[in-house]
C-alpha cells in the first residue's frame, strides 16, 4: 500500500475537554507521522466553507456552530493508506455507535460532537489539506 497524507481535525469538543494530547498519542501509536499541525478557531464562513459538501442537510446549520464554538486542531498526517486508516481509528459517525476503542467510542459524545473529523477519499484529502495548510507549511 503506498503512503499516503490525511487530512485530520480534532474538533471543539475534544479540545474543550482537554483529550488533544490523547488523541495525537494514539494517531503516532497507530502509526501516522505529524505531517503539519496548528491550533486555531474557524469562522462562521470558513466552517461553512469546509462542510460545504453538507450544505442541503439538516444538521448543516448545527455543524456550523458546533465548529465554530472553540479552537480545533487540524494536521496532516502521513501513513501507508492513511486516509482508510484514519477513518478505522476514528469509528463511525456517530459516537454512540462507534466501534469500542476508536477515537470516537473513546472521545466523541454523539452523531455530530465526534471529536475528530478525517478525509473519506484522495481527491477530498487533497483539498482538505490545501483549505489549512500551505505548501510551504509542508501540506
Ligand atoms: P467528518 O466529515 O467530520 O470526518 O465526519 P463523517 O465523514 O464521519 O460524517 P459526515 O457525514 O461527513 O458528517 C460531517 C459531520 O457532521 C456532523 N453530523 N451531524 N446531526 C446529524 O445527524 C449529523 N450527522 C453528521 C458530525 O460532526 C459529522 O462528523
Ligand atoms: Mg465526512
Amino acid at each position: 500500500m503506498p503512503t499516503e497524507r490525511t487530512l485530520a481535525v480534532i474538533k471543539p469538543d475534544a479540545v474543550a475537554a482537554g483529550d488533544t494530547g490523547h488523541i495525537i498519542a494514539r494517531l503516532e501509536k497507530e502509526g501516522f507521522t505529524i505531517v503539519v499541525m496548528k491550533k486555531l478557531s474557524l469562522s462562521d464562513s470558513q466552517a461553512r466553507a469546509f462542510y460545504a459538501v453538507h450544505r442541503a442537510r439538516p444538521f448543516y446549520e448545527s455543524l456550523v456552530q458546533f465548529m465554530t464554538s472553540g479552537p480545533i486542531v487540524p494536521m496532516v498526517l502521513e501513513r501507508e493508506g492513511a486516509i482508510a486508516a484514519l477513518r478505522d481509528v476514528m469509528g463511525a459517525t456517530n459516537s454512540c455507535e462507534a466501534a469500542r476503542g476508536t477515537l470516537r467510542n473513546l472521545y466523541g459524545t454523539d452523531i455530530e460532537k465526534n471529536a475528530i473529523h478525517g478525509s473519506d477519499a484522495p481527491e477530498t484529502a487533497a483539498a482538505e489539506r490545501a483549505f489549512f495548510f500551505s505548501r510551504l507549511e509542508g501540506n
